[in-house]
């Protein structure tokens, strides 16, 4: 390892970061070619001139991310393979990129037998993203200092560090009007969204209004609230504020910054339509800011909460940021609501996990998270390009929607498709994507363009130019695959 100039700077920092980083470059410059056994960790840290636990960590991490394999007995060689990018890498083998977990978002439960190979279900961000080097340095951080009475059951509205903290990142990034004292620190969005359809099917609602189409698995996480659902439609412009208005309902959940699954932005009008709805109609209005830090061409779209405070539930989480497995969210609620939801919490767990919630307060803190988005941005942005120039090359008579912001786009097939024979052509030929049909609440009709969810972030862009040409393909197959479907569009002359 000497040889391969591995040199640390301690007046850097992150002595564990620029370990790894030094290994892997090390690995995929092939310095260290595979199956090179790697000295002990004490051996190496002596060498170095640090401490062994560095060695130690910066061999884990590597082992996690595929570079490294550890045997015992055997000690601690470079991976087969590993030059090509380890496990999560951008040049991996399918099994690794495409990410392994079931998409929550479009896919309902998600489980499905066998992995595709190109996985462009919606939900997931790149995991082989999270910055574990940050993650640990912010755990550190949090052992090191916060007294032990902190690690006691804590406030269940969450840590005030942490609330602070997203009080002013909330308002900076999203447009917040709020303090502190009006956040609750949450498992996600999902408990957020379960907390608060609690409380106001105990405060007497009996309907929420959703968006049509709308997250399965969100819709899913609500069949336990109490509460009925309708659905609204949801146009060019976001949902119809006029029908939301017809449907008699109190409360309504949407995705204002980037619809799921159209992609569509609610457009000025629509919210201040919406405010006004909710204040005549003594609303609620709960905002799912799901994936809104990801904006690419254009200033981000100040959130629906600074417009409206005091009708607003704005619910946002570090899923698609850092991690889903992580769990950590908030809600930032009108006043007259924080008690309850305050309330609903310590019913439901007493208070989410206390160190995570220092840590993230730290991140915030300490300008990291930022960092981690600006660099995270970058290469959604690089995979959206990609995606959507491959699609334009191999598929011309398609529309693409929803492209400034989140992690998916929305792409309107050519009339006379049949959008599930498509997927399912596609799933054929190793790549999952989801009909947009699936999402809505009264399932499949043929009065809206056949169109398909294709989420990119868990995609590298090689990979996403190669799906593009299997989409094609499918899409040639759905066009004159001759299911019954394809026959009853064609007779009525929708594939003119
Ligand atoms: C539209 C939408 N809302 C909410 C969620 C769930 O978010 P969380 O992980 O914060 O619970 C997802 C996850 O994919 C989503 O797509």
């Amino acid at each position: 390892v000497r040889d391969a100039l591995i040199e640390l700077d301690p007046a850097r920092g992150d002595l564990v970061g620029q370990l790894t980083a030094g290994l892997k470059a090390a690995i995929r410059t092939g310095k260290l070619p595979p199956q090179t056994r790697l000295p002990s960790t004490r051996a190496l840290a002596g060498d170095l001139g640090v401490s062994r636990g560095v060695a130690v960590e910066a061999y884990e991490q590597l082992v996690a991310e595929g570079f490294l394999v550890s045997r015992h007995g055997s000690g601690t060689r470079v991976a087969r393979g590993a030059a090509a990018g380890g496990r999560g890498g951008p040049a991996a083998g399918p099994a690794g990129d495409a990410g392994t977990a079931a998409a929550p978002a479009g896919s309902g439960t998600g489980a499905d037998a066998g992995q595709p190979r190109y996985d462009m279900r919606p939900g997931t961000p790149d995991l082989s993203a999270f910055p574990r080097s940050v993650w640990l340095a912010a755990l550190r951080h949090t052992l090191a200092t916060v007294p032990h009475t902190a690690l006691g059951y804590a406030d269940p509205a969450g840590v005030p560090a942490l609330r602070a903290e997203l009080a002013g990142y909330l308002g900076r990034v999203r447009g917040t009007d709020a303090t502190a004292a009006q956040i609750v620190a949450v498992g996600g969005v999902a408990e957020g969204l379960a907390l608060v359809t609690r409380v106001l099917a105990g405060t007497g609602h009996r309907v929420l209004a959703v968006e049509d189409p709308s997250a399965i698995a969100t819709r899913e996480l609500l069949t336990g609230s109490g509460l009925d659902l309708v659905g609204v439609p949801v146009d060019s412009h976001g949902i119809q504020v006029g029908a939301l208005a017809a449907t008699g309902a109190r409360a309504v959940l949407l995705t204002p910054a980037h619809q799921f699954p159209t992609g569509v932005v609610l457009s000025p009008d629509r919210r201040a339509a919406l405010a006004d709805w909710a204040r005549e109609a003594d609303a609620v209005v709960v905002e799912d800011d799901y994936d809104a830090e990801f904006r690419y061409d254009r200033e981000p779209v100040g959130c629906l909460q600074g417009l409206a405070p005091d009708r607003v539930v704005h619910l946002g989480s570090v899923s698609k940021s850092l991690a889903p497995g992580l769990r950590l969210g908030w809600a930032v609620l009108p006043t007259f609501l924080v008690a309850a939801v305050r309330a609903a919490k310590h019913q439901a767990d007493y208070c989410s996990p206390v160190i995570d919630q220092y840590a993230l307060a730290y991140l915030l803190d300490s300008g990291r998270y930022d960092r981690h988005l600006r660099g995270v941005r970058r290469r959604y942005r690089a995979r959206r390009d990609a995606l959507v120039g491959a699609l334009a090359e191999r598929l011309p008579d398609v529309r693409v929607h929803g492209v400034a912001a989140g992690l998916h786009v929305c792409v309107e097939l050519p009339g006379g498709c049949d959008e599930a024979a498509v997927a399912e052509a596609a799933r054929g030929r190793g790549l999952a994507v989801v009909p947009v049909g699936d999402m809505r609440l009264a399932g499949r009709d043929e009065d809206h363009p056949p169109a398909l969810v294709l989420g990119y972030a868990n995609v590298p862009e090689p990979r996403l130019v190669e799906a593009a040409a299997l989409l094609a393909a499918a899409v040639a197959a759905g066009r004159t695959g001759g299911t019954g479907r394809d026959q009853r569009l064609s007779r009525s002359g929708r594939d003119a």
